[in-house]
């Protein structure tokens, strides 16, 4: 996480808001926004403390989710592999937003299964409140910035941290519900565009609707090629943006309310590293033991939405946000 760290009370002070409205209509309290450090610093400090608690050795691969690179052109995660010490090998992002830390997760998986590679670091990170409109009160009181990191391996289906299934989809009909109109290539082209300014647009509802729809199917069908019960799953980690969402999908799915992993009030939104975030967090208050099961889910522009089933690992240390 970088180190700045920005309760509600600071965005009231210029905004038209309040801690009492962003905590009961979202859940957030504060979000750590970066002043000096990019995407590639995050994820190579994320991505080094992984590669520690994993014992350092080869990999194969960098898999990046991101949607805010360094550089428009290359992709970021041959940076962060570089500066990591490792080159040689490949090294590519993910765009998949919110959604695409699960989708650089599932892969990895593939590759892994597909004898491409034996080891991969998988990280999402996120430098999204670049993409914030510092005058638009609802999105600069969801976003956050951070980074997540994880090593997988290959193993066997039966010992624990296996991944067992994922399920991942996408809408592109309601590409505008949640977007950045300008400064892309159809901006450059002259074509027309909804907005010139580089800053996210979104409909909050529109999204809130289809977020709760979305990650109870998708959650629902990975469970199904797990072959587990929603009841069985020890520990519901989804996509952190708004802890309406994540209870409504929650008692949808029926998940008990102390099975929920969340760490929202304290990081806010914070796009692909979203789930390693709550993940690390809940390792480290101990809330995570060896085998259990766990399911994330999440969704976000595109829409893009993706959920995978494992089992819990176990870690050497502690995750250290
Ligand atoms: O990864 C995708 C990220 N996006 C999301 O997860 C967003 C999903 N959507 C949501 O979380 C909710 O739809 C919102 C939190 C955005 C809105 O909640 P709601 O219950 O759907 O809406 P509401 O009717 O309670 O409040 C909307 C009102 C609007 O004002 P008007 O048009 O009704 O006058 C907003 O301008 O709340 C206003 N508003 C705020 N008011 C105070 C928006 N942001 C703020 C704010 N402080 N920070």
């Amino acid at each position: 996480m970088p180190a700045r760290r920005v309760p509600n009370s600071e965005l009231a002070e210029r905004l038209d808001t309040t801690d009492d409205w962003i905590r009961t209509r979202l859940g957030i309290g504060a979000r750590h926004v970066t002043r000096d450090s990019s995407t590639v610093d995050l994820a190579t400090e994320a991505g080094a403390r992984a590669l520690e608690m994993a014992g350092f050795g080869p990999l194969d691969v960098v898999v990046l989710a991101t949607t805010t690179p360094d550089r428009l052109c290359p992709a970021s995660a041959p940076e962060v592999t570089a500066r990591l010490g490792y080159t040689g090998i490949a090294a590519f992002d993910v765009n998949a937003v919110c959604a695409g830390f699960v989708h650089a997760l599932a892969t990895g998986n593939a590759l892994i299964r597909g004898q491409m590679a034996d080891r991969v670091l998988v990280l999402g990170a996120d430098v999204f409140t670049t993409l914030v409109d510092p005058g638009d009160r609802l999105t600069a009181s969801i976003f956050g910035d951070g980074a997540g990191a994880l090593v997988l391996r290959a193993g066997h289906a039966d010992e624990p941290g296996a991944l067992r299934s994922f399920d991942l989809g996408s809408d592109g009909t309601q590409v505008a519900t949640v977007e950045v109109p300008g400064g892309g290539a159809r901006d450059r082209l002259g074509l027309p565009v909804a907005n010139h300014d580089p800053y996210l647009v979104m409909d909050g509802p529109a999204v809130f609707e289809r977020a709760v729809r979305e990650m109870t199917g998708s959650s629902r069908r990975v469970l199904d090629r797990a072959g587990w019960e929603a009841a069985s799953v020890d520990r519901f980690a989804p996509h952190q943006a708004n802890i309406r969402i994540i209870h409504g999908v929650a008692r949808e799915l029926g998940i008990a309310a102390d099975r929920v992993v969340t760490n929202l009030e304290h990081v806010g939104n914070t796009v692909a590293a979203s789930i390693p975030l709550a993940l690390a967090d809940a390792h480290d208050a101990g809330r995570l033991a060896v085998g259990q099961r766990v399911l994330v889910t999440s969704i976000g522009a595109g829409l893009a939405w993706g959920s995978a089933v494992f089992t819990w690992p176990e870690l050497d240390g502690k995750a250290r946000l």
